[in-house]
């Protein structure tokens, strides 16, 4: 591990750290690790990639979630892999090396967190991985990809569960360099649940009624880049709709949108499109939805923490504790088999262990970095 070069004040650390986000699920999941930053007064400041930049898949998360802006931001915006990445690593090596940058931290599996590593770890920066260790151990998926990348260039991996821990072992990563923390998600859902039962009327606006609807997200790349694969999610949750008579809700990405334009499909009547949502109002969609469909990474974690079922349309998960516990069931993407997904997972009893920790893994990385960096 590389040591940090530093020194301690009186209270506060003298580190600089570089917190790198770009998409949506980093700026929820990083958002208790900011919190904890911000409040023991660390010397850190936020690197925006730009990778999303739409107002409902970015700046409402920093309002919603009361994070300081970014201090910089690389307007990378959309474009293939390499486009995305490089543009990334060429923006972020300038400032890390400006901001003499003592340690980056990066969130799960994007190309902004591979990027972000890249360029700190050729800068002789140390590179704390929050969420390391997950692995769908399909190497067709470009998170797959980034994750083992990202793994293997940090000095610090703080994983979610014993499994990712297991994982990265079996890499040969050394024991000592993983530090398992819980999910920050646990945090971030129990921080915000509260206020977002106060502050936000969502069920009212989309005419849902509570415990009476399914939502669901599908953004995939695997998922939505084959017409036959959307077709048919949609074909299978019109099914459910059917059999159980419940409407269906569907925040729609923009990737999604654009596909669904693209190969001139057509969304089942039964299911109600809207624009992405803030996560305070999705956070009480999720809470009082009958069964969640989705191939999300985070929505996996967050209805097994809110205990609603979900009904995982992919064919393999990096969240295999859902399974265990039985949250979570994979069904793939044909539209029989997302129904009969349903049927199992509306009958469950939502007595499931959350396997994701306590809701302090926020606390326990910034503990972590302040003890390893002395
Ligand atoms: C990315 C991540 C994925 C993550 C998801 C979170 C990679 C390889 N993929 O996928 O792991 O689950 O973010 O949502 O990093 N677009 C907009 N506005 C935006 C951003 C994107 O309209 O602010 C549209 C563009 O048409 C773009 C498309 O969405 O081409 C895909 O965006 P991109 O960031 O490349 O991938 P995501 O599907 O968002
Ligand atoms: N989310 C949100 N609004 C939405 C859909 C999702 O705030 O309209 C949140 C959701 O609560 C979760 C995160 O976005 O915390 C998941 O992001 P996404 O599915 O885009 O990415 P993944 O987790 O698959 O990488």
């Amino acid at each position: 591990m590389k040591t940090l070069k530093m020194t301690l004040d009186i209270a506060q650390v003298a580190m600089k750290i570089s917190v790198i986000l770009g998409t949506r699920p980093e700026i929820i999941k990083m958002a208790p690790v900011i919190r904890e930053l911000h409040n023991r007064g660390f010397d850190y400041f936020i690197l925006h990639t730009g990778q999303h930049y739409s107002y409902n898949l970015d700046k409402i998360f920093f309002e919603e979630l009361e994070l300081p802006s970014p201090k910089y931001n690389l307007d990378a915006g959309s474009g293939s892999h390499a486009e995305e990445t490089g543009k990334i690593l060429i923006g972020a090596e300038k400032i890390l090396q400006q901001e003499k940058t003592d340690i980056v931290l990066v969130e799960g599996d994007t190309n902004t967190v591979l990027a972000g590593a890249l360029a700190a770890s050729k800068l002789y920066i140390s590179v704390g991985h929050v969420e390391a260790g997950l692995r769908s151990f399909d190497r067709t998926m470009p998170e797959e990809l980034n994750r083992i990348l990202t793994d293997h260039l940090s000095d610090y991996l703080f994983v979610p569960t014993s499994q990712a821990k297991k994982n990265l072992l079996r890499e040969g990563i050394a024991k000592n360099v993983i530090f398992i923390t819980g999910n920050t998600i646990v945090d971030a859902v129990h921080q915000n649940l509260e206020i977002s039962r106060k502050k936000v009327d969502i069920l009212n606006t989309v005419h849902m009624i509570p415990h009476n609807y399914i939502l669901m997200t599908a953004h995939r790349q695997e998922n939505v880049d084959v017409k036959n694969k959307l077709r048919d999610i949609l074909e299978g949750v019109k099914l459910i709709s059917h059999e159980f008579h419940l409407p269906v809700l569907y925040p729609i990405h923009p990737r999604t949108m654009k596909r669904i334009k693209e190969f001139n499909l057509e969304v089942p009547k039964e299911i109600t499109t809207i624009d992405p949502l803030g996560f305070l109002e999705f956070l009480q969609l999720e809470a009082q939805a009958s069964l969640i469909v989705t191939d999300s990474g985070g929505v996996q974690e967050e209805t097994c923490v809110l205990k609603v079922p979900c009904v995982t349309i992919r064919e393999n998960t990096e969240r295999p504790e859902t399974l265990k516990v039985g949250s979570n069931i994979l069904v793939g993407t044909s539209p029989e088999k997302i129904l009969k997904g349903a049927e199992i997972m509306l009958e469950k009893k939502r007595d499931w262990k959350v396997p994701f920790g306590n809701g302090t893994a926020g606390k326990k990385i910034v503990d972590i970095i302040e003890k390893e960096s002395q």
